[in-house]
C-alpha cells in the first residue's frame, strides 16, 4: 500500500488532488483540512507543530503533498505574520516531521516568486517576489529544501477548477461582476477587468494528474526533487478570462478593459512559468480554458435567473 497524505485536502487544489489520488488502486490517501473538516478529512492546524508531528506519526505516509497555504495576496500583505505561520513555519514543521518518518514531500508554490518583468521563467531563474505572498512562498520553498533536499517544490500559476464558492479562485471570482453587467439588467454596470497582467490559468484537475504522475515516478524509485514548474499554455488577462466566462455563460456581458494596474497589493505583470522540463518527460495534461471553464461553471451554476436578475 502506497500511503499519501494531502495537507489542505479541503482547498481548491487539494480537493482535486484527493479526488485524483483516491481513484488509484493500492494507494491509501489521508487528507487534512482546517475549517472545512468534512467527513473523510482529518482536522489539523498546521501552525501547531505538535499536532503535525502526531498526524504524521499516526499516518506514517510514504509521501506528503502540501496544498495548505494562505494564498490570498491581500491578506498576506496586511497580515505578514499569518502568511509566515502558514507559508513558511508550517511548511518547515511538516518537512521536518516528514524527514523523521522518511516521507517524500511535494509542496505547492507560486509563480509570484518572480517579479514578472522577464518571462518566461525557468526553475533556476533567480526569484524576486514583489509582494508579501510571493516572499512568504519563496521562504517556504527554502524551508522545505533545507529540511530535505530530496523534496520537491511545484510552482504553479493562477488556478481554477471545481469550486464550492465563487471566491475560491481569482478566475471564478469574476463571475458575479460579469453576470451583474449583463445587458438588459436595470442596474447592469459595466464590469471593468484588468487587461494589464498576463496570467496562465491552470485547471486544478490537470494539476492533480501531474501530481499523481510525479507520485508514481517516486513510487517507481525515480528521483523527483528540487524546484519544478507547471503552467497552462494560454496567456490571458482577466479581461480575456471575463470575455470567455461570459461566452460560456451565454450572456451579453458589458465588460471593459483596464490597461493599467489598480490593485493595492503589487502584482507581477507576467510570470509565465517555463514547463519544458515536465513537458519533455511527457508528464501532465492541459485542458483548454474554454472546455475547462464550461465544465467548472456547469458544475457550479450561477444562480441562473436569480443571479442575472440581481438576486
Ligand atoms: N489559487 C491559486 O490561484 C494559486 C496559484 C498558484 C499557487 N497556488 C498555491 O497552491 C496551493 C493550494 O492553493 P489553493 O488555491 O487550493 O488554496 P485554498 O483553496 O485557499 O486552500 C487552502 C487550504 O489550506 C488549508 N488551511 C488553511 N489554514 C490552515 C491551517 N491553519 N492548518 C491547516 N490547513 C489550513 C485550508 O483548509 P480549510 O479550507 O479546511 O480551512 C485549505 O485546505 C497553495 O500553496 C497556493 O499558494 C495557488
Amino acid at each position: 500500500m502506497f500511503k499519501v497524505a494531502v495537507i489542505g485536502g479541503s482547498g481548491l487544489l487539494g480537493r482535486a488532488i484527493v479526488q485524483e489520488l483516491n481513484a488509484q488502486s493500492g494507494w491509501a490517501v489521508s487528507a487534512t483540512a482546517f475549517r472545512r473538516a468534512w467527513p473523510g478529512l482529518t482536522a489539523l492546524d498546521i501552525r501547531d507543530s505538535k499536532s503535525v508531528d502526531r498526524f504524521i506519526d499516526d499516518t506514517r505516509p510514504d509521501a506528503i503533498v502540501i496544498a495548505a497555504a494562505e494564498r490570498r495576496p491581500d491578506i498576506c500583505e496586511h497580515e505578514p505574520l499569518v502568511a509566515r505561520a502558514l507559508n513558511v513555519d508550517a511548511v518547515r514543521a511538516i518537512a521536518n516531521a516528514a524527514r523523521r518518518c522518511g516521507a517524500w514531500t511535494l509542496s505547492i508554490s507560486t509563480d509570484y516568486v518572480f517579479d514578472g518583468s522577464r518571462p518566461p521563467y525557468l526553475p533556476a531563474d533567480p526569484p524576486h517576489p514583489i509582494n508579501a505572498y510571493g516572499t512568504s512562498k519563496l521562504e517556504g520553498e527554502r524551508a522545505l529544501m533545507e529540511a530535505s533536499t530530496s523534496s520537491c517544490v511545484l510552482r504553479l500559476p493562477l488556478l481554477y477548477g471545481p469550486i464550492v464558492d465563487w471566491q475560491e479562485s481569482a478566475v471564478t471570482s469574476l463571475v458575479p461582476a460579469i453576470a451583474a453587467s449583463a445587458s438588459g439588467l436595470p442596474d447592469g454596470k459595466t464590469a471593468v477587468m484588468d487587461a494589464w497582467a498576463t496570467r496562465y490559468p491552470t485547471y486544478t484537475p490537470d494539476v492533480a494528474v501531474l501530481i499523481r504522475q510525479l507520485l508514481e515516478r517516486r513510487l517507481q524509485g525515480v528521483p523527483v526533487c528540487g524546484v519544478t514548474h507547471w503552467s497552462g499554455d494560454e496567456p490571458m488577462t482577466k479581461y480575456d478570462i471575463a470575455l470567455s466566462i461570459a461566452s460560456a455563460l451565454g450572456i451579453q456581458a458589458r465588460i471593459s478593459p483596464q490597461h493599467h494596474p489598480t490593485d493595492a497589493t503589487p502584482r507581477p505583470r507576467d510570470c509565465h512559468l517555463d514547463s519544458s522540463t515536465l513537458d519533455a518527460m511527457g508528464l501532465g495534461q492541459r485542458t483548454s480554458f474554454a472546455v475547462a471553464i464550461k465544465k467548472t461553471l456547469d458544475a457550479f451554476p450561477w444562480q441562473g435567473s436569480a443571479g442575472l436578475d440581481g438576486g
